[in-house]
């Protein structure tokens, strides 16, 4: 049976842009150490690689002179070690659950540095809020009424809020306050007085486009001198997160997006193409942010960011994943290998809980790397297609259906690297299905000829 044959133009591939370090991790000899001491996956996570991309955002808030302040989107990693780094470098930190907040104060991140985003919000989670000081995204009236009554009758005065608006160009959003709600809790939070100390606006868009960002936070202003009219304070808007990240070039991405058919997958499964992620963004990252602070937003008379300039308005954003860029990778060790008509099925010791996308009827599209004892595979003349199952029962258990085109061919012991995980892939959906232990995640805090690593101090590890 044939199951390697030349590298064929036609076997999609899409290889994620080179990184020098996880390239250097995968090139220690560390992965395989690691993978015998845990017996099972793991992820690996690379600090400093947050420690850059928040500099990168910081670095074009004060390139266009608009005061602002980053807050990590902590649904993106549940890891601890991105909580440090935040308290290290009093960067803020956008939490949507009690023990969200709880782990980011546990890590160092100081209550007015937290802010609080997400829908219907138990007691819990605004009263915590509200005693240590942190600003709420309120999301219904419902809730503004119960933040007031949390602050009237509690100890914590003022309730520091923001109001999240409904996004009048995604009208079916479930999220914010429609226009007229808008109005009702301006008037509520007038009444308030001293119980509550409004201090702006936010939204949240689905996508990544930057056009609709600006043109929303334009309005976000108006609605701020509006407010502040009013006698409120309103002096920030937050466009919370939605910065892409860029995995791949061009011309990779539409290359496989032209050639990728039902053949080229396990089962003949199909995807929708456009329910991937879009795995090239020509503009990601840090320069997604540069690009909406430079777009005129509709109406107005100048950039964003020479609006949040004229009106004193400081500017919030919510990088989840675009913080996470290249900062981490998922290591499972091929486990058993099928041969069937023109490829294998490798079954590895995870599942797919460990790479998300799967659970969104999709599948995360960069090509993982195959890592052998001798080092990493090299391109060679032939191509070894392979799918990736998981080690369950469960027939949908994969975390490739593609029939990736390996450089060699993958054996037993095998490592299989997937790169750039640390954005909702490692950790969003994993379960201890089977009775599996949670993947550990291992913190590279130096690298060099021997990487430096600790387990990170996330309670589940
Ligand atoms: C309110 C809010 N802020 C920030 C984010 C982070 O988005 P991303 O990781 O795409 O930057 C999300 C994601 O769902 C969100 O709902």
């Amino acid at each position: 049976m044939a199951v390697t044959g030349p590298h064929p133009a036609n076997v999609p591939t899409l290889p994620a842009h080179t990184d020098p370090d996880t390239d250097r991790v995968m090139d220690s000899g560390l992965l395989h150490e690691l993978s015998y001491a845990f017996g099972g996956p793991f992820h690996f996570l690379l600090p400093h690689r947050f420690d850059t991309n928040l500099t990168a955002f910081r670095a074009v808030l004060d390139d266009a002179g608009v005061t602002g302040q980053v807050y990590y989107a902590k649904k993106a990693n549940k890891a601890a070690v991105w909580m440090e780094r935040c308290a290290a470098h009093h960067a803020g930190v956008d939490t949507a659950s009690a023990p969200e907040l709880r782990a980011a104060l546990g890590h160092g991140v100081r209550g007015a540095d937290i802010v609080v985003t997400g829908p219907a919000k138990s007691t819990e989670l605004l009263r915590l809020a509200a005693h240590q000081g942190c600003l709420v995204a309120v999301d219904s009236l419902d809730e503004l009424d119960l933040l007031v009554t949390l602050a009237l009758t509690g100890t914590a005065r003022p309730a520091r809020l923001l109001l999240r608006r409904l996004p009048p160009a995604q009208p079916h959003s479930r999220f914010g306050l429609t226009a007229a709600e808008v109005a009702t809790a301006l008037d509520r939070c007038v009444r308030a007085g001293d119980a509550v100390r409004m201090e702006g606006f936010s939204f949240h868009l689905s996508g990544y486009a930057t056009r609709p960002r600006a043109d929303l936070a334009g309005e976000l202003v108006a609605h701020c001198l509006r407010a502040r009219e009013l006698g409120l304070r309103a002096d920030r808007i937050s466009i919370g997160g939605g910065f892409a990240v860029d995995y791949s070039s061009a011309g990779h991405w539409h290359t496989f997006l032209d050639g990728q058919r039902p053949e080229h997958y396990h089962a003949h499964k199909t995807f929708e193409p456009d329910g991937f992620y879009p795995y090239h963004s020509p503009v990601a990252g840090a320069d997604a942010l540069r690009a909406i602070l430079d777009t005129v937003p509709e109406g107005a008379r100048t950039s964003l960011a020479g609006l949040l300039k004229e009106t004193g308005t400081m500017l919030m954003t919510e990088p989840g994943r675009a913080l996470l860029d290249g900062a981490g990778a998922s290591v499972f060790c091929v486990q058993g290998v099928k041969e069937r008509d023109g490829y294998r099925i490798l079954t590895v010791d995870g599942t797919s809980l460990s790479l998300s996308e799967q659970w969104f009827n999709s599948e995360y599209l960069p090509d993982p790397y195959l890592v052998t004892a001798a080092g990493r595979a090299r391109g060679g003349a032939e191509a070894h297609p392979a799918c990736v199952g998981g080690a369950s029962c469960l027939e949908p258990d994969l975390l490739t259906w593609r029939k990736v085109p390996f450089p060699a061919r993958p054996r037993i012991g095998d490592l299989l690297v997937y790169p750039n995980t640390a954005g909702y892939q490692m950790d969003s959906n994993e379960s201890s299905f089977h009775d599996l232990p949670l993947p550990p995640k291992v913190v590279v805090d130096r690298l060099g000829d021997r990487p430096r690593w600790r387990l990170d101090r996330h309670p589940a590890c």
